[in-house]
């Protein structure tokens, strides 16, 4: 690779850019900085790159603490101006890849994000992709706009492809600590871009192209979608079998080898899990193959909210309820415990099948402000004695830890637990035979 780029790596005089400041940028960004770099954040929105710039971080992962001193060292600022990306020697991508209106890739922000690269191609310039992404989209949509004026990947410019695989909330993986796969458009991209995260990660693992990068993420998370989707089946046969399945799947994961624990849940969220096996199926499909464990796994996951509906009307109707009219308090919007993150979240498909019923819903979480489903606006309430014995039900969407459960059975009418976060108060509530798992 290019001597004067491994020397300004090696002696940590590379300019690093990072475009996009989100979840994936930001905590990025500050490990660049922490090893040493001076970064600059490229970012669209003028209120994210306003509130780092004074301190703030919008990102739970990433305390403002760490941004103000980012800031104050003078080795990080954001900007919405991206003439700066002539002077970088190497930009991550960290922009969205959300699924279009008919769940078909949307690759408009990946496809942006590049333009703005190209017009500021220069030689040596290392450009690694990390929004996740269906196999092939480096090689396909990145390089023909990035291979501008004759400059050729692997011998004037590095690109390459490295899934970013944080775990929002995750306290002891982080960037750092989390080994990172790279694959590049050419050997000496792979080599290019492998230095250059070897001196922010503990581990650089090097896979033979972009794709397979690109398909080790999806594998990763499709595992993930998989499983949930089969233990997510194991619990409604449970259901008919009139079994326990959180009994039953903790009894199976004693097996010390061979087996892998996943729990049931009311359905899943988040920006991975449920979208990023979609875009490996969408690739498939152009191939003329069906990827059937992944359309199954969406199929019954996508399913779980009203599933979750259904068992609290059951409920209600053994308690001579109605769904209609009853007070319903849901306990936990967040898609997982202990993050802020609503997006594509069981609990707002659960609220509004609810609402569709006529229920009235109140919702408890103390990660999340206010937010809207289709025209309502809903705001947390706190999850007090008071509020949960006016409630005809309470359910359990996410354990977040700061919610006290045997407060919320012994206080509670019903309470639907979707997560078996009640486990601890169980006694009480057999006592109390008010909860009803999912
Ligand atoms: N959030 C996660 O836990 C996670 C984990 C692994 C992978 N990913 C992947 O990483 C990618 C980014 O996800 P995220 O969660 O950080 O998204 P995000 O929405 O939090 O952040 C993306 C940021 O990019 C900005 N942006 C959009 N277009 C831009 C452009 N052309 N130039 C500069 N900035 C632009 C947005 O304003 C936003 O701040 C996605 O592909 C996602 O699938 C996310």
């Amino acid at each position: 690779m290019n001597p004067r780029i491994r020397r300004r790596i090696e002696g940590r005089e590379a300019r690093v850019g990072i475009l996009g400041l989100g979840y994936v940028g930001l905590p990025l960004a500050m490990e660049f900085v922490r090893a040493g770099f001076d970064v600059t954040g490229f970012e669209v929105d003028p209120g994210k790159v306003r509130a780092l710039n004074a301190g703030r971080s919008h990102v739970g992962d990433v305390p403002s603490a760490a941004v103000r001193r980012a800031v104050r060292s003078g080795r990080f600022r954001a900007t919405a101006d991206f003439e700066g990306l002539r002077d970088v020697d190497a930009v991550s991508l960290c922009v969205p890849t959300p699924l279009g209106k008919t769940r078909d890739p949307d690759m408009s922000f990946v496809e942006d994000a590049s333009r703005a690269v190209a017009a500021r191609m220069h030689r040596g310039m290392i450009v690694v992709l990390e929004s996740t992404t269906y196999p092939g989209t480096t090689a396909e949509v990145l390089l023909p706009l990035l291979a501008v004026d004759g400059l050729r990947a692997g011998r004037d410019f590095y690109l390459a492809f490295s899934p970013e695989r944080v775990d929002p909330g995750n306290r002891v993986y982080g960037v750092r600590n989390t080994p990172k796969v790279i694959g590049g458009i050419t050997p000496a991209c792979t080599e290019a871009a492998s230095l250059l995260y070897s001196k922010v990660v503990d581990r650089v693992v090097p896979v033979s192209s972009a794709a397979a990068a690109e398909m080790v993420k999806l594998l990763e998370n499709t595992f993930r979608s998989v499983n949930i989707g089969l233990v997510n089946e194991v619990a409604l046969m449970c259901d008919r079998l009139g079994l326990d399945a959180w009994e039953v799947i903790d009894a199976a994961a004693s097996k010390p080898f061979g087996f892998m624990k996943f729990t049931p849940g009311p359905g899943i969220g988040g920006h991975c899990i449920p979208i990023d096996p979609l875009y490996l199926s969408w690739k498939l499909r152009s191939l003329n193959y069906q990827a059937r464990f992944i359309e199954l796994a969406d199929t019954i996951n996508s399913k779980m909210p009203e599933h979750v509906v259904e068992k609290l009307a059951l409920a209600l109707n053994d308690r001579r309820r109605a769904v209609k009219g009853a007070r319903i308090l849901v306990l936990g919007v967040a898609y997982k415990r202990d993050v802020v993150d609503l997006r594509e979240s069981p609990a707002l498909e659960v609220i509004r099948l609810l609402r569709e019923r006529g229920a009235s819903v109140r919702v408890a979480d103390p990660h999340t402000g206010p937010f809207r489903i289709g025209g309502e606006e809903f705001r947390p309430v706190p999850c007090t004695p008071r509020e949960l014995k006016a409630s005809d039900a309470v359910v359990i969407i996410t354990d977040h830890s700061a919610f006290d459960w045997r407060s919320v059975v012994r206080h509670s009418r019903l309470v639907l637990d979707t997560r078996n976060a009640t486990a601890g108060a169980r006694a009480a509530a057999a006592r109390r035979g008010n909860v009803v798992r999912l």
